[in-house]
């Protein structure tokens, strides 16, 4: 590894990649575990609100700022009857949920998701069930959601408490099709062509409607890349977003070449591209589509075959309560540095998930706990605005076991012309070395930098608990000086650095 070299960035107002869609900042939330109950529905805890909804989880989802947040699910969504989830709680069917092997109350439900959106400020994104579920089901639950009043299941949501529509814009049609997991799963012809005709019902209930086709789960699917291929061809016209998910893992304890995985994001990226401009030209389309990366995140460690993936019919199982370290939550800001990169063709994103499962939020029954990979996402969240710079980086390298020679400094930034923000930011991946930086900004220079944001540490496997919340946390450094339209720093090692300025 080499440290005595000067790394340098550059930024320059006139390039830019694309505007930032704000929907790259998204959620998820799925009936797994305790993300719905106990997560943000718990009607018992001394936090609920009169609808028992978790008033100091609604509080820190909105400072996170998810734009978006998906429901309701996952896995479980293939089996989901959505009836099941309206009217009269005391009616509702107790149900056995085969994907996690729980009890489901359906004590929560599409209305309850709505007021909960409303709650936090974000936009509902409805999935529809692909697995069991027929089209003529899925197309029903967009009348239910955003027709007007005068036919069967308008005038039942109104029954129900809601005469005006809900107006749900995003629909992701099926989760993880591709997947022998899923229940109900489809052969890539099958699904592209019954996701079309979903999607075509589906619009023409609501023409304004934005709908999601399933992409492929994960990369090592044997049928990753053509799952994506066959699936958009078939339904190409009909969708707007094509979905990618994938989890990241530490599995060999492979710090350094974990911490380069940037590389697996981007070359998935670059491969689904690649796809989408095939079908578009292949289809003879004018019309675009774009990635929808709604499940993203760290997961391995609470993944115990036969323990934490099935809840023992037990409602609200402790499921996947994944404790994230600081090397977790650098892979996760230089995962959000690859949506920024590739925000030309990247336009939705849902870390999945939100609350208790795979999640950066941890409840008890009175308290919250925010583990490490929440502070980059709300970092992101808030402060990358506007476009994308093309930043140019000059960094020293390392070895890795995975993807051979790596820069050490992975970085993103944006610049929103309206206000003139602009944000920088920059994970070092090195496990040792403080790597000095030059920041260079080429057309036009701050006069001071506002702020700067610092997450480090010397363990990459230090974590954060209810005993100890502090322990990685981003604390706000003494900003460099500018000078000569150049500022210098020193990052540490293991860290992840934002830098705000006013350009
Ligand atoms: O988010 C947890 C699960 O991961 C989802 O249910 C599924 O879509 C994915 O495999």
């Amino acid at each position: 590894m080499s440290s005595t070299l000067n790394a340098e960035i550059y930024l320059d107002t006139n390039r830019l990649i694309s505007p930032i869609s704000p929907m790259l900042f998204s959620g998820f939330i799925e009936h797994m575990g305790r993300a719905v109950y106990e997560g943000i529905y718990d009607p018992a805890s001394p936090h609920a609100d009169p609808n028992g909804l978790r008033t100091d989880v609604l509080a820190l989802l909105r400072e996170v700022n998810y734009r978006a947040i998906r429901y309701p699910g996952g896995n479980f969504l293939s089996g989901y009857r959505w009836l099941d989830g309206v009217g009269p709680r005391d009616q509702r069917p107790r149900r056995r949920d085969l994907a996690w092997q729980t009890l489901e109350t359906n004590q929560f439900g599409t209305n309850e998701f709505i007021e909960f959106c409303r709650a936090v400020n974000t936009e509902p994104m409805l999935a529809v069930n692909m697995g069991t579920g027929t089209i003529q089901e899925a197309a029903n639950l967009v009348e239910y959601c955003n027709a007007p009043t005068g036919t069967q299941y308008a005038d039942l949501r109104a029954s129900h408490g809601y005469a005006e529509p809900h107006n749900v814009k995003y629909w992701c049609v099926g989760n993880e099709m591709d997947g022998p997991w899923q229940i109900g799963h489809l052969e890539a012809p099958e699904y592209g062509a019954k996701a079309r005709e979903a999607a075509k019902m589906m619009r023409w209930h609501d023409p304004s409607i934005k709908l999601v086709l399933c992409g492929s789960s994960n990369t090592v699917m044997p049928t990753y890349p053509e799952w994506d291929r066959v699936a958009l061809e078939l339904a190409w016209d009909q969708v707007d977003y094509h979905s990618m998910h994938y989890y990241a893992a530490n599995r060999e304890n492979d710090t350094a070449s974990y911490l380069a995985l940037a590389a697996e994001f981007e070359s998935f990226v670059d491969t689904l591209t690649g796809v989408l401009r095939y079908v578009k030209a292949k289809n003879r389309s004018r019309h675009d589509v774009y990635l929808s990366w709604d499940e993203w995140n760290v997961w391995y460690k609470a993944t115990t075959p036969g323990v934490d993936f099935q809840g023992g019919w037990k409602e609200a199982p402790h499921l996947s309560e994944e404790v994230y370290n600081l090397e977790d939550a650098l892979v996760v800001a230089q995962w959000m540095n690859v949506f920024l990169r590739r925000a030309d063709v990247l336009k939705i994103a849902c870390v999945a998930q939100a609350v208790n499962t795979i999640s950066p939020i941890h409840t008890t029954r009175d308290a919250v706990l925010k583990h490490t990979t929440y502070y980059p996402i709300m970092l992101f969240s808030r402060l990358a605005n506007g476009a994308a710079l093309d930043v140019a980086v000059k960094s020293p390298h390392y070895q890795t076991q995975k993807f051979g020679d790596m820069p050490l400094l992975d970085v993103s930034a944006s610049y929103d012309e309206a206000s003139g923000a602009s944000a920088v930011f920059i994970v070092n991946r090195s496990q040792s070395e403080s790597l000095p930086v030059t920041l260079r900004w080429q057309d036009r220079a701050p006069q001071q930098i506002s702020a700067v944001h610092q997450m480090s540490g010397s363990d990459p496997k230090a974590f954060n608990s209810l005993e100890n919340p502090g322990v990685i946390v981003p604390k706000s450094i003494t900003p460099p000086v500018v000078q000569d339209g150049r500022a210098e720093m020193l990052l540490p090692p293991l860290s992840f650095t934002v830098i705000e300025t006013c350009l």
